[in-house]
């Protein structure tokens, strides 16, 4: 049974639910240009991007969430439930996709990781799903890191296939992770 993933701690963080409060750091976080460098939005418009996150806490599919540092907003993890691709009669909203920003001050000491399986341990434990995954520009080299230091298998090596404003053409990687994968990581853990 599906429950709700919010609040949660991994590692040092706690992911929490977004609050109106949050509103101004989190558009500052995801429209900061050292953060943004191998995102695909590399702008966000600041009033519709509070409005998107105020109607997380009501929505069935978006569950990003707000990673706290010793009450400072440290993070933003964002984990939407997808469909695959099916014919008639496939189960609905059995994938997930994960992504996560951290303040650039705070990189390198393992709270992107902590975040990601954070991510990973809502998705698969409080919201049941099948199939988990995570695109990343190949450039970025902490995000596959972050990744694969998680377990998550990279099934997918795109050759130039991103548009990237100051590299040009480069590969993007895709990463997945299956439910039965996460319980056998665990068991041996
Ligand atoms: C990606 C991000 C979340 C990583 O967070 P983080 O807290 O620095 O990550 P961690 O410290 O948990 O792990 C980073 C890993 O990458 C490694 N790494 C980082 N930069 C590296 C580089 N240039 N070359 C090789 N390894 C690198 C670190 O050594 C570490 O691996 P290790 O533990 O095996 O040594 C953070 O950099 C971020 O927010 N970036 C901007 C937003 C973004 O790009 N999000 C992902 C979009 S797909």
């Amino acid at each position: 049974m599906r429950t709700a993933p919010w609040p949660a701690r991994s590692g040092a963080l706690l992911l929490r639910d977004p609050l109106p409060e949050d509103a101004d750091q989190l558009v500052a976080l995801r429209n900061n240009p050292v953060v943004n460098r191998f995102m695909l939005r590399t702008h966000v418009d600041p009033d519709a991007y509070a409005q998107e996150w105020a109607s997380i806490p009501d929505s069935d599919t978006d569950f990003s969430c707000i990673a706290e540092l010793n009450g400072r907003l440290a993070g933003l993890g964002f984990l939407d439930i997808t469909d695959g691709w099916g014919q008639p009669g496939m189960p609905r909203g059995t994938q997930g996709i994960i992504g996560y920003m951290l303040q650039p001050d705070l990189a390198g000491r393992g709270l992107g990781t902590d975040l990601a399986r954070g991510l990973l341990t809502a998705a698969f434990d409080a919201l049941q799903l099948r199939r988990v995954t995570a695109s990343c520009n190949a450039d970025n080299v902490a995000s596959a890191r972050v990744l694969e230091k998680n377990g998550m298998r990279r099934e997918q090596h795109g050759i130039e296939d991103s548009w990237h404003a100051d590299l040009g053409w480069v590969d993007g990687y895709q990463y997945a992770m299956l439910a039965r994968e996460w319980t056998a990581a665990r068991t041996v853990q």
